[in-house]
């Protein structure tokens, strides 16, 4: 049986990962903090490993014990842990960045023979399209992220490019959306006490991916010959900002008064919310870097080649996937 480590398993898109793991018929181990929710983690057959990412050398003893124990190392890694908001810039740097950096080296020094490790990395680490011409974002730009989330994340994959041997593959997906999802959440939310919000007059243009499409192509992936190389992600679509909320209200069965707001309003809004929050020391799901990245209007993205290399065929384009997500949350009370 092969060994897939998924680290960030509590997390939403870790949790997933995990079912798929288990469905494919792995033995799964999911990678944990001892603060972690095991909610979404109850099945009886997922062993859980503690990785102290902070420290290399505390790494390194536990994956040299996990290798003697196991008679080998993990086959396979989804390193899927990090943050996508923080209270700090460097935060993001520290464990996006040197946790990975750390991780890896790990992995390196105590000669582990992992096979495959995806790395999710983030569509923010290229940064926005051209606004005017509306070229999806490809592989030709020179990143430029606009946010701390994203440059933490393309140093990560500058690292990994370093690597000669290392049998990566790089992920950066676009907005990942479906079931046990907190951030899009916020926007059904709005629409189900009826209101629609847009920053700014310009419409903007998005990708998204729903979950279960994200999960089969990363174990696709993860079973596939490639290694070293990097992809854009989404479902191969273009969408307008008011689709999105367009399919909520049809999933919901509501009608919403529109509100657009002027870009200096909302970064006002968010710069207060960060303080209020931050005397909690949470970090609010509208702050100033998720703002820069909303003031942007194109987050349109190239994928001939993920279609391609891994004959990726979606299952749920976003009128499916958002009334699969808008059933979850009515189901499960969150709406
Ligand atoms: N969601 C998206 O739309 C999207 C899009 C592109 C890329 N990504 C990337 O996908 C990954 C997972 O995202 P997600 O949406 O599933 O986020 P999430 O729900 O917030 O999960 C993050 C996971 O990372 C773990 N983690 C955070 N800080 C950690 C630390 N210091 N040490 C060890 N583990 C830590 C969390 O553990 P705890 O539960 O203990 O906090 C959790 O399991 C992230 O790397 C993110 O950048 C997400």
């Amino acid at each position: 049986m092969k060994k897939v480590l998924i680290t960030g398993a509590s997390g939403f898109i870790g949790s997933f990962l995990v079912e798929e793991a288990l469905k494919r018929g792995y033995a799964v181990y999911a990678g944990i903090r001892s603060s972690s929710s095991r909610q979404y983690l109850q099945d009886s057959r997922i062993k859980f490993i503690s990785l102290d990412f902070k420290n290399k050398s505390n790494l390194i003893k536990t994956l040299e014990e996990f290798n003697k124990e196991h008679n080998g190392s993990f086959d396979y890694i989804i390193h899927c842990a990090g943050v996508t908001k923080a209270n700090n810039i460097q935060e993001f740097y520290d464990i996006n960045y040197e946790y990975t950096k750390n991780f890896v080296e790990a992995l390196i020094e105590t000669k582990s023979n992992v096979q495959k490790f995806i790395q999710l990395s983030s569509l923010a680490s290229y940064g926005p399209g051209n606004a005017e011409t509306l070229e999806l974002i490809n592989h030709s730009q020179i990143p430029r992220p606009v946010s701390g989330y994203g440059k933490s994340k393309l140093m990560t994959e500058e690292y990994l490019n370093t690597l000669k041997d290392f049998p990566y593959i790089i992920f950066r997906p676009t907005t990942i959306y479906g079931p046990r999802e907190k951030e899009l959440f916020t926007v059904f939310k709005m629409v189900n006490s009826g209101f629609e919000f847009y920053i700014g007059s310009t419409p903007q243009h998005l990708s998204f991916i729903y979950i279960d499409d994200f999960v089969t192509l990363c174990f696709d992936a993860l079973e596939s010959n490639i290694k070293q190389r990097s992809y854009f992600v989404c479902d191969g679509k273009t969408y307008l900002s008011s689709e999105f909320n367009n399919h909520i209200k049809k999933a919901l069965n509501k009608k919403t008064l529109k509100l657009t707001l002027p870009v200096s309003v909302v970064r006002g809004l968010a710069f207060t919310l960060e303080k209020t929050f931050g005397l909690f020391g949470k970090t609010p799901a509208l702050n100033s870097e998720r703002v820069r990245e909303f003031e942007c209007t194109n987050w349109t993205i190239y994928t001939e080649d993920l279609f391609q290399d891994f004959n990726f065929k979606p299952q749920y384009f976003l009128e499916r996937g958002v009334k699969e997500t808008a059933d979850w949350y009515k189901k499960e009370k969150w709406l």
